[in-house]
């Protein structure tokens, strides 16, 4: 079963996956990240900001979960920029050690084959942080994803066009496509953090961890990982059935066993 992890605040689910990560650097300087956009990795890479000050991070290599289709790369919302912006500038990476699937090739379909490949080159992903979309997402996954689907465009489902209008002056203008690790690229990395933050991801953390394992919500798919942790907030479990026995488990955690 995953590791479920329910904490006070956003702030608290940030130190621990931070922690988890810098833990990571330590042993291997060279890891491969899997990082992951949107609102809700920020507090992870807050933590992250402080907590790597000062280290070499110049060998750690990263690999973005997805990119948008049709808009410009330098556009302030690609995932290019909030890549470069969220991550490689603040916590000092090595630009050219970090990708972001193309979402601008000519041809989609082999630009997707080459990052499957690069990941693969790169020796696997070791840790890979995902948020879930409402729609019980992972990456731009949507609902009916194969669990075996590998790097791909996919369409982004409307209500996933509405929840990411926020970042975007109007709703027409977030794109309908997106290029985007498949299921079964994400499950190959070695270790799966999956964070949900706030009511309005209740609905998804519950169906994802208690719901049975379905190709409509894609983050079911975290049940064929050997190891992955859920780290969420009061809110975000607030619709857990099982809650206080995923409490009992964390509370009685042997101090020897780490994230
Ligand atoms: P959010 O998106 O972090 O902005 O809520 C999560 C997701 O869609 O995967």
């Amino acid at each position: 079963m995953a590791e479920i992890i329910i904490v006070p605040t956003p702030e608290d689910a940030g130190r621990l996956a931070g922690t988890a990560i810098a833990d990571l650097l330590g042993a291997r300087p060279d890891a491969v990240l899997g990082v992951a956009t949107g609102s809700t990795p920020l507090p992870v890479y807050d933590d992250l900001r402080t907590r790597l000050a000062g280290r070499d991070v110049s060998r750690v290599r990263a690999f973005a979960l997805d990119e948008y289709v049709g808009i410009d790369r330098d556009h302030p919302e690609s995932y290019h920029s909030i890549i470069q912006n969220q991550v490689t500038l603040p916590l000092g990476l090595t630009p050219s050690l970090v990708r972001v699937p193309d979402g601008q090739a000519a041809d989609l379909e082999r630009a997707a084959l080459e990052y499957d490949e690069a990941i693969r080159k790169a020796g696997g992903i070791d840790l890979q942080l995902l948020g879930i979309g409402s729609d019980g997402h992972i990456g731009f996954n949507e609902p009916g994803s194969s669990f075996a689907s590998r790097t791909r465009v996919k369409t982004l489902t409307p209500q996933t066009r509405e929840d990411n209008a926020r970042f975007f002056a109007s709703i027409d203008e977030v794109p309908r496509h997106a290029l985007t690790q498949g299921l079964g690229t994400i499950l190959e990395a070695r270790h799966l953090v999956l964070l949900a933050f706030g009511e309005a991801k209740a609905e998804a953390v519950a169906l994802a961890l208690e719901g049975p394992l379905s190709a409509r919500v894609p983050a079911t798919a975290i049940h064929l990982h050997p190891h992955c942790t859920v780290i969420v907030d009061d809110q975000a479990a607030s619709r857990l059935a099982d809650r206080s026995f995923y409490e009992y488990v964390f509370a009685n955690k042997p101090a020897w066993q780490g994230l």
